[in-house]
């Protein structure tokens, strides 16, 4: 396949899917980043819909996070793959991370 077959294919994909890589909500499982988020982030974070507040850490409810409009796939990406002075530093997976966010912006 050519090059220029393979970049247009790409981009049909990306069309498709609603934009660019980079601003897109859902490359991963809302259901499976729940059950994650049930299991790791659970013990600091409120992370049910609706749920609002920090924790006595201080760390926001998912549902916060999801309303805040800087909470961009990017961003939360960035977030998730730093060493993080009062989260845990958890080895995620890329697609543990993809997971995590397609659960965070299905509260949106
Ligand atoms: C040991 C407690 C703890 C656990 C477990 C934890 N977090 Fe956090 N998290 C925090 C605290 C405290 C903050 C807020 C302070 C900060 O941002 O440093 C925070 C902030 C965040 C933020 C907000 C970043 C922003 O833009 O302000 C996100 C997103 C987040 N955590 C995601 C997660 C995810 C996803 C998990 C599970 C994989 C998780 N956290 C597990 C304590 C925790």
């Amino acid at each position: 396949m050519s090059m220029t077959r393979l970049g247009g294919l790409l981009l049909a994909a990306v069309v498709a899917a609603g934009g660019p890589a980079y601003a897109q909500d859902s490359l991963g499982s809302a259901s499976m980043g729940e059950e994650l988020a049930q299991s790791v982030c659970a013990d600091c974070h409120a992370i049910e819909r609706g749920e609002r507040g920090t924790d006595l850490t201080g760390a926001p409810s998912f549902q916060d996070v999801a309303d805040l409009s800087s909470a961009t796939a990017l961003s939360l990406r960035v977030f998730l793959r730093s060493p993080h002075l009062t989260m845990p530093n958890f080895a995620l997976s890329n697609d543990q991370i993809d997971d995590l966010i397609a659960y965070i912006h299905s509260l949106r």
